[in-house]
């Protein structure tokens, strides 16, 4: 692979205010898919891409992203959390938006090469990580509608804390009841980038409401809770915990397959399944809605404390942490810096 180094390093970040994807590393994973291959990988400077105004992504956004992270511990160990999947998650990305696959072993290697030349850029304080954002455009200069014959790949890296500006504190989050997100045959279960166009609409609105999020509901019925903008769901009810089936239009997230995989070997009985508004409204009233919390690789295990729906608030947990999503935390975040045994198989070694 070749390795090109800038010959200005930039300076670091405060690691202690870091926030949410605002501050990039030194270097960058690239590489070009042309005449119907992708060509080598190559570790650049990070620099800004030079593209003509008619490229296809910035028209038809043709374009997808992963989010993965590394982590490091206090002996300087360098470990991230599943690799694999988010890479073969990326390819399945890439077959529905109609863009070629890649190696992913290739990738990793790559991948492990980079993260090592931008040590010193993985905070290792608690909630700190590298986020790792891979992402794939077309880069066709067209105008017409119809699949690129180039694309780009590129791997940036962001040192960041927690994703929420209120870090660890629950979130509120508004039932949106008439934007949808996505319908099953659309895009919803890929991580392409108009997914998240689509979603912003809705999001300000409950900001401007006070609330931080939407839960979005299926779109055919609107009855059936699918998922927040960054992260899957999971409610506590009596003694089941609940999370969303993979039914085709949500994200199917790493974070949520193995909050399901922590819980289940914790004894807790995990339920995969739909899950209607009126369900959970019902056991609020009865007092039977426990918790409720989203899984995602930058939101971690967040808690989830008031859920609006049809004018009224529901609080949960005295909107307080509860104490399964205060376990799940601990073991899944324990796991990934390497602090607890990887019996899952999980952590990749980086160093
Ligand atoms: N749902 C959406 C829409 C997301 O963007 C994310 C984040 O990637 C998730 C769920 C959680 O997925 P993961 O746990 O793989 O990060
Ligand atoms: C992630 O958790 O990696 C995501 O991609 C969420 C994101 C849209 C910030």
């Amino acid at each position: 692979m070749k390795i090109t180094m800038t010959s200005s390093a930039k300076v670091k970040p405060d690691f202690t205010s870091l926030g949410f994807g605002k501050y990039f590393t030194d270097h960058m994973l690239v590489m070009d898919y042309v005449d119907g291959k992708w060509g080598e990988l190559e570790i650049v400077p990070f620099d800004s891409l030079q593209m003509s105004p008619a490229t296809n992504c910035l028209h038809y956004a043709q374009g997808i992203f992963e989010g993965a992270k590394a982590y490091k511990n206090d002996e300087g160990k360098i470990t991230a959390f599943r690799l694999k999947e988010n890479f073969a998650r990326m390819n399945r990305s890439a077959s529905r938006m109609c863009m070629p696959n890649f190696d992913a072993g290739k990738v990793i290697e790559g991948l492990k090469e980079l993260l090592n030349i931008e040590k010193d850029w993985i905070p290792s304080a608690s909630g700190t990580a590298l986020y790792i954002r891979p992402t794939m455009i077309a880069t066709d200069p067209m105008l017409g509608v119809h699949a690129s014959h180039t694309y780009k790949f590129f791997i940036i890296l962001s040192p960041v804390g927690a994703y929420y500006a209120n870090g660890m504190k629950p979130t509120k989050i508004l039932v949106e009841e008439s934007f949808v997100r996505a319908s099953i045959g659309g895009t919803g279960e890929a991580k392409c980038m108009g997914n998240y166009a689509a979603s912003l609409l809705a999001s300000e609105i409950a900001i401007s409401k006070g609330y931080d999020q939407v839960l979005w509901l299926d779109a055919k019925e609107h009855k059936y809770a699918e998922e927040v903008g960054a992260m899957n769901m999971f409610f506590v009810i009596g003694n089941e915990v609940v999370t969303p089936a993979l039914v085709g239009s949500i994200l199917p997230g790493i974070t949520r397959k193995s909050s399901i995989e922590l819980l289940r070997a914790e004894g807790y009985i995990v339920t995969e399944r739909r899950i209607s508004i009126t369900e959970i409204v019902d056991a609020y009233k009865s007092g039977n809605l426990k918790e409720a919390f989203g899984t995602g690789t930058a939101a971690v295990v967040s808690p989830v404390g008031l859920i609006g729906y049809g004018g009224h608030d529901m609080i949960i947990n005295n909107q307080e942490m509860g104490s399964i999503t205060s376990e799940l935390y601990t073991k899944l975040t324990d796991i990934q810096n390497g602090r607890s045994e990887d019996k899952f198989n999980w952590v990749n070694k980086i160093n």
